[in-house]
């Protein structure tokens, strides 16, 4: 049985702050946000609004799109890093504002968790999900899977230039419009590792930038491996002489912390897989320098970026690979349209792979590409750490959905902050009910109760 996404909503808040105003406050060249990680935009939340307010906006959102009623429903997970209770799962709140339009109990049948593996928790949300429906246990109700999450630094730290904040909601079912997941393939790869994680109690993360990077690629090019040797065992791909798997891949859909970091991942993955056939040789030519090696090749993440010499050698050749007219266009053709969001809108955490799905259909439909039958490939990764490469195929009927994707019209109006506002909401110094916008038909944040027999109960209103 088919499995996959039939259509994709989001919610995003219109507050920004905006990369220039940023650097200038913080002293740092407007150019390394907007050239360097490719930021230029940043969405903040309002006074009024939680994790569990943009889900459940979200929601809506697609449920009221596609005229679905609770009892399509069967199951509602929510995979976040946000969450503000240790037990009390997101999903609950969602329901409840949910019930707020279609009545009291209309989601009593729908079962579903909160998941969490930092970054990576959407995607296997979204893979259990799909086991459900090719299972036959769905009884031909639809999943909801929303990712939604604040991405929120240490102020003055230098992950402070990659936040950002928004849902995405996926509607999967077995009859897909968008995209049917490829079977037997999905791989992934983990390791117990402190890159970045949140201690509880902790608003923001712990991070180790540069270490966070190169985990990154490690993890992912590990699961790609699985993946490889999964889709040539099952006959998902069949490779001719000289070919690699990722000539098999049209569309490309990295994790994006920041947008560049797309880009980054995929110059190791297809560095990774060229290196192995005749037209790395033509590449190496190109570039005129050997690929370099680490003093240490089999060291450990630490070693190889305390290797200043190999770091320094290796970050001028990725460059002069990147600028390659063949990197180019694997760059242009399979992965540019997926970054435009992230720069607009900035880190998602668990919902950035799938904002940046959301924005390779809108911007490749644009530019007017048959998208029917073309291969997406997947590379989801979190914090902690895990991968998972997937991929799926787009549906012929994917262009009624992607017709009336339009990212600015769903954002809707935005409002700039001023570096001072920014801080203020930053250090949580305003109440929900000082909010800076008022949204109709939305959710809000009403009050969070401190009193002790019911501290931390949270009330939420639909603001009609
Ligand atoms: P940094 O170390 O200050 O920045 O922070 P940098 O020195 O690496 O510079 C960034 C880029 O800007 C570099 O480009 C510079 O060359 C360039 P690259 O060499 O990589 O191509 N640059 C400039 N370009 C133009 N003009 C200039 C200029 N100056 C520099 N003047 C870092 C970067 C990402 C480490 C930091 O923002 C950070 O710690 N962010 C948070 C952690 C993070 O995003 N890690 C990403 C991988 S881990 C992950 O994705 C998981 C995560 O989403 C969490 C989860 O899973 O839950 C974070």
């Amino acid at each position: 049985m088919a499995a996959g996404i039939d259509d994709i909503a989001i919610y995003i808040p219109r507050l920004y702050v905006d990369a220039a105003d940023f650097a200038d406050g913080r002293g740092v060249d407007p150019a390394k946000l907007q050239k360097g990680l490719g930021v230029s935009q940043m969405a903040m939340v309002d006074t009024n609004q939680d994790p569990a307010c943009l889900a459940a906006n979200a929601c809506l959102r697609i449920m009221q799109k596609n005229k679905l009623s609770p009892e399509d429903i069967g199951r509602l997970y929510v995979s976040t890093e946000s969450s503000f209770d240790e037990s009390k799962a997101m999903n609950s709140y969602v329901v409840g504002m949910l019930e707020q339009v279609y009545g009291q109990g209309t989601f009593e049948h729908c079962g579903g968790v909160e998941t969490k593996f930092a970054c990576v928790s959407g995607s296997y949300a979204l893979y259990d999900n799909a086991n459900w429906i090719r299972a036959g246990e769905s009884d031909d109700k639809a999943a909801l899977v929303v990712v939604s999450d604040i991405a929120k630094y240490d102020m003055g730290s230098s992950g402070e230039m990659t936040q950002g904040a928004g849902a995405v909601v996926m509607l999967l079912n077995d009859n897909p419009r968008l995209l049917a997941f490829d079977p037997k393939v999905t791989a992934t790869s983990i390791k117990d590792e402190y890159d970045f994680y949140r201690p509880f109690g902790k608003e923001t993360p712990i991070v180790h930038g540069q270490y966070s990077n190169l985990l990154y690629l490690i993890q992912v090019r590990k699961a790609l491996d699985l993946y490889k040797e999964k889709s040539l065992n099952t006959g998902l791909i069949k490779l001719k002489p000289g070919e690699t798997i990722l000539d098999h891949i049209d569309y490309f859909n990295m994790h994006l912390p920041y947008s560049n970091m797309g880009k980054k991942a995929l110059a190791y993955m297809v560095r990774r897989e060229w290196r192995q056939l005749p037209r790395w040789n033509d590449i190496i030519k190109k570039i005129g320098v050997a690929e370099p090696t680490p003093k240490d090749p089999r060291g450990t993440i630490e070693s190889v970026l305390g290797d200043a010499e190999f770091m320094a050698k290796d970050h001028e050749f990725t460059k002069l690979f990147t600028e390659t007219s063949e990197f180019q266009e694997i760059y242009e053709t399979k992965l540019a349209s997926s970054l435009i969001a992230s720069k607009m809108i900035g880190n998602l955490y668990t919902a950035s792979l799938y904002l940046g799905f959301r924005s390779s259909l809108e911007f490749e439909y644009q530019k007017e590409m048959d998208l029917d039958g073309k291969r997406v490939g997947f590379g989801s990764y979190g914090s902690g750490s895990s991968a998972m490469v997937f991929s799926g195929v787009i549906m012929p009927e994917y262009a009624s959905v992607v017709k009336d994707m339009n990212l600015e019209s769903e954002i809707g109006p935005r409002r700039k902050l001023t570096l001072e506002e920014y801080e203020i909401i930053h250090e949580s110094k305003l109440a929900p009910e000082q909010s800076m916008l008022n949204p109709k038909k939305e959710f809000i944040l009403v009050d969070v109760k401190t009193d002790d027999e019911s501290r931390g109960e949270r009330r939420y209103a639909y603001n009609t």
